[in-house]
This record gives structure tokens, C-alpha cells and sequence, in this order.
């Protein structure tokens, strides 16, 4: 057998173009694949998003590898071999607060890493309905909790002092399981296009805080029912005044404050709101970074409200007292700046707007003239369907339906709709690809962004604009 030179890591890292050589590990074997990026049937923008590292976390992802053929296919490109102490990994930090987070998915386009905040890249999130989990967005304002699930209790306080402590399996085994395939969004997605107009406070998310997943676990409706909530709780005080359910994790800063948020207790109580304690994402146990071994799932409301490790519930006549809920996300005119906002005088976010966005081409891409095929998601908060996608290819002048994908569960609004367009395009153009969604109540995105342009850059959704150009 020949002897192949020996590689670190780092090394393989520094090949992650075609102009440094494209180059790949499988095992501890490293691959030279530049001449195949170009014939990938799955397209040369995603054998890339892997180049520099390891095939498995991607292949895990896309079964069609797991053919001997394609093993067979990779072996002709191998240019050497892993060095031996390349196995295991640095040793951690120990006075990290970090430490302890979970791996993450290397095609996660990370925005901040303590706490860890990563987008899918858009490649990659319409590639399917559901987004597998190791690329679902993640949205962490603190360290990742360890659970101990054995150990693991809920809190739920109903009205009256009256509580109930449930166990995991007390969770499972007391409640019906109950499934919901729910969209969330994080209400800064698409804040760089924010910051492009000013300077906004956040993290700088591209069109991937957004993602879709089928959850399964206990109607918060019947946890609250089990705890002696009536349906009727908060209209008997005789005021107006909402009651609200208020959400605590079990992640904390270094005082020991959690995170926390609350919804409003109608939203809780409602069967047609199929508000989850959720233990399953996409049929397995919650991944560590989405909330195990319980999460909260708020079906067509901001990401914010959708607690991750969820400690207790508690039913109060007060929305959260919580930071995240008192004095974050929440939107404001464009002129009101950091020096005269006023977060009490501004409602918490709860149902998003209409929302939609090209997740390809790429802004700035050469396309091939030819048939173009333009691809894209869109949604809407409140459980209201998106009925239609416009596209232009001029900029807003004219514009065409996109073809809506198939949605599993028509008529129950929580999900994304996926949505493509072919169009011939001539070479030498050039494009200002733009979309727009409608929902069914007819609400329609904002053209623009300053007018809805705001301090904390939350609720992005105007026109989605990608331009390109068409290859001679
Ligand atoms: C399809 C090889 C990397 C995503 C395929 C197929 C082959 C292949 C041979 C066709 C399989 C069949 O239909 O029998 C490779 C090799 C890779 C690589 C040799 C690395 C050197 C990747 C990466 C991704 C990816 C990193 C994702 C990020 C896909 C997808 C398809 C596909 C989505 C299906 C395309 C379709 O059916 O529309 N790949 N692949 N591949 N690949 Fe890869």
C-alpha cells in the first residue's frame, strides 16, 4: 500500500477554496476533491460548506452518501492521512463558564460563541422541509444548562399557591403526547439588513434565525388544567387586564438570574393555540442546545417566548418580570434612540409579522444564463398561512407567483412554506431578484427597510433583495 504524507487539522483547514485546493477528511483519511467540486450532483456551493474539515457531520445529514459507490467515487481523490495524535481532542477550559456547551454542527454560521448563537446557511435550510436538528438555529442568551434528566423536576404554580412538581416521565406518561410541526423565528433574523441602514444593537443575523421542526410533548393547556388552572382564570377579577403563564430556564448568569419569558394565559389555555412542553424535536429527545430534556414551543410566536430548559411555569396576573421580557424585544419608531426608549411604553413582542426571504442565488452570484431557478421560505406569525410569494426579477417592476412546496399540515398555519421559481434569464444581465409574501389575512412585507428600521433591529421583514448577474 502506498505511504501517504500526514496531515494535522489545521493544515486540512487551510484548503477550504479552489484557488488553496478544496480538501476534505473522511476518517483519518484527507482528500484533495478540487476537481470534483465542479461535478458534486448535489452542487459545488455545498460540497464547500464542508471543505477545510470532516465529511461526516454533512453526510450524516444526507443519506445519499451512504453508498458504496460514493466511497468508492472519494477514494480516487485521497492525498494523505490525518497525523495519529489528530484523534483526540484540546483539553477543555476549565474556568469557562462554556465549558461545558455541546459540539455544534460545523456548517452553522456562528455569530457569537459564548453564548452561542448560529444560523443554518441558506443553502442548506430550504434543502428540506424540516430542518434537521444539528442545523436548527440556536438562539442562547447564557451557558448551555446540564440536565441531569433522572433528577430533572418542572415547577408548575396555577393561581392560589396550589403547585405541581412533574418528572420527566411524569410528563410523558400523565399527558398525551401531542405533536405540532411549528416554525420558529428569532426577532432579530435579518437584522444586517437593518444595520446597513444604521447601526442597530444585536447580533448580526443574516436570513437563517428562522427554522422548522415537528415537535412532540405535553399541551401546556393540559399541564395547567392538571394544576388547577380553570379556563376561565383572569376573567373573573372583573379588569381587562390579561393573566399571563411566565416561563423560567434553568440557564442563569453568574448572580443566578434565569432567563425567563411569559405569553399570555388565553394563548396557554387555547386547544386551536397547541402551545407544547416539548420533549421531542423532529422525532428524538431535544438536542442539548434546543432546550433538553423540556422546552416550551409557542406555535407562531417570536423564538423569545419558546423557553429552553424550561424550570417553571407559573400563572400570574404580570407578564415575566424578566430583562427579556421587560426591556428586550420590542419594537419602536426609527426615531426613538437609545437615549429617550422607553421599554415599559412599547408591547412585548409576541405574534411576528409576515416574513419572507431567497435563500438562492446568493447576493453577489454569477448565475448561468439559462434557466434560473430562484428558491426561498416564507411565514407568518399567529398560525396565519402564507397564501402566495411574489418574486421580481427587475427589482419590484413586475413580478411572478413562486410555486409553493408541499406543506404536511395545510390549514394548521405554524409551519414555513417553501417556494421556488424557474425563469429563463439572458447572459449579461442583471438581476435584482426580490419576494414578497402574503398571508391569508392579506398582510404584505414592507418594500423597504428604514421605515421600520428600530433601535434594537428586531422584526426584519421587508423585501427580500438578492442581486446578481447572469454569466455570458
Ligand atoms: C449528492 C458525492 C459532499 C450534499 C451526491 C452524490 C454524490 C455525492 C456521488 C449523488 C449520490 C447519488 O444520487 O447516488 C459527494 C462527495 C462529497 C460530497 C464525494 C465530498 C467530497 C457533500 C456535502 C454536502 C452534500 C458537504 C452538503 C453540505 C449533497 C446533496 C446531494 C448530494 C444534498 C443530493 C443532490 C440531489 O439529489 O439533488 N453527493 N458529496 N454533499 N450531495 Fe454530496
Amino acid at each position: 500500500a502506498p505511504r501517504y504524507p500526514r496531515y494535522t487539522r489545521a493544515e486540512v483547514a487551510q484548503h477550504r477554496t479552489p484557488s488553496e485546493r478544496v480538501w476534505v477528511t473522511y476518517g483519518t483519511d484527507v482528500f484533495d476533491v478540487t476537481e470534483f467540486v465542479e461535478l458534486h450532483p448535489g452542487g459545488p456551493d455545498k460540497i464547500l460548506l464542508a471543505a477545510g474539515g470532516a465529511l461526516e457531520p454533512f453526510w450524516a445529514l444526507y443519506a445519499v452518501h451512504s453508498q458504496a459507490h460514493v466511497l468508492e467515487l472519494l477514494r480516487d481523490y485521497k492525498v494523505g492521512e490525518l497525523s495519529p495524535d489528530e484523534a483526540s481532542p484540546p483539553p477543555g477550559d476549565t474556568g469557562d463558564p462554556f465549558a461545558g456547551d455541546p459540539p455544534r454542527h460545523p456548517a452553522l454560521r456562528v455569530n457569537s460563541l459564548k453564548p452561542f448563537n448560529a444560523e443554518p446557511p441558506p443553502e442548506l435550510l430550504t434543502q428540506s422541509f424540516l430542518t434537521p436538528n444539528e442545523l436548527f438555529f440556536t438562539r442562547n442568551h447564557l451557558p448551555v444548562p446540564a440536565v441531569e434528566p433522572g433528577s430533572y423536576r418542572l415547577r408548575v404554580e396555577g393561581p392560589g399557591g396550589r403547585a405541581l412538581s412533574l418528572s420527566l416521565a411524569e410528563l410523558r406518561q400523565r399527558f398525551p403526547k401531542h405533536e405540532v410541526t411549528a416554525t420558529l423565528q428569532c426577532a432579530g433574523n435579518r437584522r444586517s439588513e437593518m444595520s446597513r441602514v444604521r447601526p442597530v444593537k444585536g447580533l448580526a443575523w443574516d436570513i437563517g434565525a428562522i427554522s422548522t421542526a415537528r415537535w412532540g410533548g405535553a399541551r401546556l393547556r393540559d399541564v395547567l388544567l392538571a394544576a388547577g388552572v380553570r379556563d376561565n382564570t383572569g376573567d373573573s377579577t372583573g379588569d381587562d387586564n390579561e393573566w399571563h403563564v411566565c416561563f423560567e430556564g434553568l440557564d442563569a448568569d453568574a448572580s443566578g438570574t434565569p432567563y425567563g419569558a411569559s405569553i399570555p394565559l388565553k394563548r396557554a389555555l387555547s386547544a386551536e393555540a397547541e402551545v407544547l412542553l416539548a420533549y421531542e424535536m423532529n422525532g428524538t429527545e431535544l438536542p442539548r442546545d434546543h432546550g433538553f430534556p423540556v422546552r416550551v414551543v409557542v406555535p407562531g410566536v417570536v423564538g423569545a417566548r419558546s423557553v429552553k430548559w424550561l424550570r417553571s411555569v407559573a400563572v400570574s396576573p404580570a407578564e415575566s418580570p424578566s430583562h427579556w421580557q421587560q426591556k428586550d424585544y420590542k419594537g419602536f419608531c426609527p426615531s426613538v434612540d437609545w437615549d429617550s426608549v422607553d421599554f415599559g411604553a412599547a408591547p412585548a413582542i409576541q405574534e411576528l409579522p409576515v416574513q419572507s426571504a431567497i435563500t438562492e442565488p446568493r447576493p453577489g452570484a454569477a448565475v448561468a444564463a439559462g434557466e434560473l431557478t430562484v428558491k426561498g421560505y416564507a411565514w407568518s406569525g399567529g398560525g396565519r398561512e402564507v397564501v402566495r410569494v411574489d418574486v421580481s426579477l427587475d427589482g419590484g417592476r413586475t413580478w411572478r407567483e413562486a410555486e409553493l412546496g408541499p406543506r404536511p399540515e395545510r390549514g394548521r398555519g405554524w409551519a414555513w412554506a417553501l417556494w421556488e421559481l424557474r425563469a429563463p434569464v439572458p447572459a449579461g444581465a442583471r438581476l435584482d431578484i426580490v419576494c414578497k409574501a402574503v398571508d391569508r389575512s392579506y398582510n404584505v412585507q414592507p418594500d423597504s427597510v428604514a421605515p421600520i428600521w428600530n433601535l434594537r433591529g428586531v422584526l426584519s421583514n421587508a423585501w427580500h433583495r438578492v442581486p446578481v448577474t447572469v454569466t455570458r
